[in-house]
């Protein structure tokens, strides 16, 4: 198995996430180093339908290190998830003499890595979703970048929020997870959190919190809201008329999935870019990388897509009791 690996493709899918161009430049010069032949393939598994492959050298990887976004750019694609667009992906591949794909992305983007790996070509995924949120790895290229984006801002919004002792609803990127929430309800000291997979759509609870604080002395009141949650206009209207505090909403939007990595998420897209392909190498297929206790390792899909991956009791606890 190891010496019939001779090119490797490398394909960023789902959403971007900054490290993930870090993470490129790991495959292809890791595989250089290693004297394999790299194509890129663009926009995800669409790409690899429409066949938008190229050749990858060394220097196409230059100076992106520190360029968020992803150089192959990314896509959703409908059509991979049958059977038929899955064989018409194994069969480009086969053409383009793509023995093995590194495969960027989230949970969704494992489950087109498994149906290749099936269908004869090696797969390894690599975790690259700003929402944390994949069972197998402690973390995941793009988190570190988006949550101090969004505590960055916070701050921000914070102080605003202070000067006119009003409350602030900041919404944060997290469909189905609460990690970027968490982590900032903590980071930013916030006084409400709102999680996807805690919130009981009690907002008397909030407004009782709200009018407490305000008895307390707190000139200001910001509550982190996760996108999954959302409604946060319509939320700050019904506290402001529940409280009789100015109460504004701001939405951070895809400003979190941009932007120039920060140290950690260079510095694991790279470590693990080059595993990815180090593992390939090995034989191994059907994997997906990740981190446990801040060492590199990987998993096989199948087990990885099956666990479970919760919000720490504990630690939702904390963001509340630090807030009183
Ligand atoms: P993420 O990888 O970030 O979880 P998505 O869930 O949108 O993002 O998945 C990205 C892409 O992976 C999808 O557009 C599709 O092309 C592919 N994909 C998702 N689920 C499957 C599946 N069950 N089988 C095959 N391919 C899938
Ligand atoms: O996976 C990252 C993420 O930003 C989620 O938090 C969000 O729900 C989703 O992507 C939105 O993606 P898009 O708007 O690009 O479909």
């Amino acid at each position: 198995m190891a010496n019939k690996i001779k090119t490797i493709g490398v394909l960023t899918s789902g959403g971007d996430a900054p490290g993930m161009n870090a993470a490129i430049r790991a495959v292809v010069r890791t595989a250089i180093a290693r004297g394999l032949k790299v194509k890129g393939i663009k926009k995800g598994y669409q790409g690899l339908l429409n066949e938008e492959i190229a050749d990858m050298e060394a220097k196409d990887v230059s100076d992106i290190i520190q360029r968020g976004g992803t150089i192959l750019g990314t896509a959703r694609c409908l059509e991979f998830k049958t059977p038929e667009g899955q064989s018409k992906g194994a069969d480009i591949c086969r053409k383009y003499g793509i023995d093995g794909i590194v495969v960027i992305g989230g949970d969704g983007s494992y489950r087109g890595a498994q149906a290749l790996s099936r269908l004869g070509i090696n797969t390894i995924g690599l975790p690259g979703t700003i929402d944390l949120d994949i069972a197998c790895t402690e973390y995941t290229i793009g988190f570190d970048t988006a949550v101090n984006t969004a505590m960055q801002a916070i701050d921000k919004v914070k102080d605003t929020s202070s000067s006119h002792e009003r409350c602030s609803i900041i919404e944060v990127m997290g469909r189905n997870a609460g990690y970027i929430a968490l982590w900032c309800g903590i980071a930013n000291g916030a006084e409400d959190v709102l999680l996807p997979e805690k919130f009981d759509f009690n907002e008397q609870s909030i407004i009782n919190n709200i009018i407490n604080s305000r008895k307390k002395g707190k000139t200001h009141h910001i509550i982190i809201n996760a996108e999954g949650i959302g409604h946060s206009t319509s939320m700050a209207r019904r506290i402001e008329a529940a409280t009789g505090i100015e109460t504004r909403a701001t939405i951070l939007g895809y400003m979190q999935r941009g932007g120039s990595p920060t140290a950690k998420d260079r510095y694991y897209a790279s470590i693990m870019g080059a595993y990815a392909v180090d593992i390939m190498l090995q034989g191994k297929t059907n994997r997906v990388v990740g981190t446990r206790h801040g060492e590199v390792n990987d998993f096989d899909i199948e087990s990885a897509l099956n666990m479970e991956k919760g919000i720490n009791d504990y630690e939702y606890e904390i963001s509340r009791l630090l807030a009183i």
